[in-house]
């Protein structure tokens, strides 16, 4: 009998390791091969005009992972890879411009039709605000949602109501009336709060009170935002920002139903970011003791004391916080610095050659990481990495080169740019100056642990759609009322004339 030992294994395993092997190497081919088209299809359509790429660790899908798990903070670490003042990303077919020099920022912000914030806003609202099909024709989008015109409407009505003057200090003194309200219940006897919380719930109670007026529901039930009703009337007492939305939004055929569903939006624009800044700024100044004590001097200057009704009661001029409190401005802008993460957006709607340089590709975005500039030392020094509360004051300002003082003025954008700059910079910048103000006069500010001046604390990722870093910690602080304003009732009053030029931002 013939005998063939490992007839099976000297047959089948070769051809078996060939099939295994064979599978390895032709699939492995294959995926080269159509990795290669598919990077030179992607890559080769390049315009040699276009910003220099930054290419992903991981093919094609990179830069959408590391957008996805660090948020904003991708960008930095990219910028860490090279010093180039605009660079292209590419996800698959799409590209993503990242703009890291300030004076291409200022000329994103010049292009506002060819880049655009339209469709972003758009979209955004639709998605966050569940808008459907119906409410969307209402408010007259175009097919694609370049434009829109309750957009355009609202937008101007908001910018032209919160522009500086009597309405917008009488909107700002409102809403530091009823912050006030909370100081003035703090007396002499220390009291332990979560920074974090203590400002985020009393100064959202303010705006809210300060934009709808005293018939607030949001002063009752936080939970009630819902339930903002303008055919209830509240829109009589309202400010003339939310007297203008009203205005627009009704003309464009949309129902009170609709408007309250969407004021969530203005409520959240409103108190998001301000209440970040205003949380940061405190933390800051409290931190330096003879930083606290020169503001200090300054803030006394826009105070007047007296007594009336038998109350006694030290007023504000609310017009002067940004004329007459230099230092106090000076610490807010460096807070702004320090603190802000915003990433503003564009979309390429049409084919753009940026500053006669680069060329934009159509439907593209644009992605402008404020941070990248805000820590730059190009920018601002060797200390760029330092709180510095007087670094805003016009005599460090002034010692300067020119083009020292141009790239810092270009690249400083904590409110954005161009058609979107944000309207409510001043309110946020009145309301902020004026709680710290207050607080710095007639408060101390210490650690609750007892280690004394505050330590400012470390912010949590920034994530995308977050203008001011959130803190990873609230901070527990004890405050308490210096014995000299015992008793006294803050109040906040409109005085003088206040010129745009007055303003900071
Ligand atoms: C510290 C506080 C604030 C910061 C840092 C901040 C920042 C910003 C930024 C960065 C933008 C986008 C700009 C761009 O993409 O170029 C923006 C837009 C906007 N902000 Fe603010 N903001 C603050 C407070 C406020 C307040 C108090 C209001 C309302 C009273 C407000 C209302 C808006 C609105 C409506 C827009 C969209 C503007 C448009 O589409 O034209 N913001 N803000």
């Amino acid at each position: 009998m013939e005998v063939r030992p490992n007839s099976t294994a000297s047959v089948v395993l070769p051809r078996q390791s060939f099939g295994v092997s064979s599978f390895y190497i032709y699939g492995t081919t294959l995926f080269i091969i159509i990795a290669t088209i598919s990077w030179i299809w992607f890559n080769g359509t390049s315009n040699t005009k276009e910003p220099p790429q930054i290419s992903p660790k991981v093919p094609f899908i990179g830069h959408l992972l590391g957008i996805i798990q660090h948020q904003a903070e991708y960008f930095l670490q990219l910028r860490t890879r090279q010093s180039w003042p605009i660079f292209t990303l590419k996800i698959f077919g799409s590209r993503i411009y990242v703009i890291t020099s300030p004076e291409l920022v200022q000329a994103v912000f010049r292009n506002s039709k060819s880049l655009s914030f339209e469709p972003i806003a758009f979209k955004g609202s639709q998605r966050i605000l569940q808008m459907g099909k119906e409410e969307i024709e209402k408010l007259g989008a175009s097919p694609d949602f370049k434009h829109a015109d309750y957009m355009d409407k609202i937008n101007k009505g908001m910018h032209a109501s919160l522009q500086p003057g009597a309405p917008l200090f009488e909107m700002n003194s409102r809403a530091l009336n009823r912050f006030a309200v909370f100081l003035n219940e703090i007396d002499t006897t220390e009291k332990q709060i979560n920074l974090y919380t203590w400002v985020r719930d009393h100064f959202t109670l303010a705006s809210a009170d300060a934009m709808y007026g005293e018939e607030n529901p949001i002063a009752e039930d936080l939970s009630l935002i819902d339930s903002l009703h303008y055919s209830r009337g509240l829109v009589k007492n309202a400010s003339g920002l939310i007297q203008a939305r009203y205005r627009d939004i009704t003309a464009s055929g949309c129902t009170a139903d609709n408007i309250a569903d969407w004021e969530i939006a203005i409520v959240m624009a409103t108190t998001m970011n301000s209440v970040n800044g205003a949380f940061w700024m405190l933390c800051h100044v409290f931190s330096d003791p003879q930083l606290v004590s020169d503001l200090r001097e300054e803030i006394e200057k826009i105070t007047t004391r007296r007594t009336q009704d038998g109350t006694e009661k030290v007023c504000f001029d609310v017009s002067q916080l940004q004329k007459s409190c230099p230092l106090l401005t000076s610490a807010w802008q460096e807070t702004l610095r320090a603190e802000d993460v915003v990433v503003s957006q564009r979309v390429v709607v049409e084919d753009t050659m940026l500053n006669d340089t680069y060329f934009l590709k159509k439907n593209s975005m644009v992605q402008i990481p404020s941070r990248i500039m805000h820590e730059s030392s190009d920018i601002w020094g060797a200390d760029s990495h330092i709180f510095n509360a007087r670094r805003f004051l016009k005599p460090n300002v002034d010692s300067m080169s020119r083009e020292q003082r141009k790239l810092q003025k270009q690249g400083f954008v904590p409110f954005g740019g161009g058609s979107v700059l944000c309207p409510g910079r001043h309110f946020a910048t009145t309301e902020t100056l004026g709680i710290a103000a207050t607080i710095l006069l007639g408060y101390e500010l210490r650690m609750a642990d007892g280690s004394g001046a505050l330590k400012v604390p470390k912010g949590k990722k920034q994530e995308m759609g977050v203008a001011v870093k959130i803190p990873q910690n609230g901070l527990d602080v004890l405050i308490q009322r210096k014995k000299e304003f015992e008793g006294v009732k803050w109040t906040y009053d409109v005085g003088g004339e206040v010129k745009e030029s007055d303003m900071v931002f």
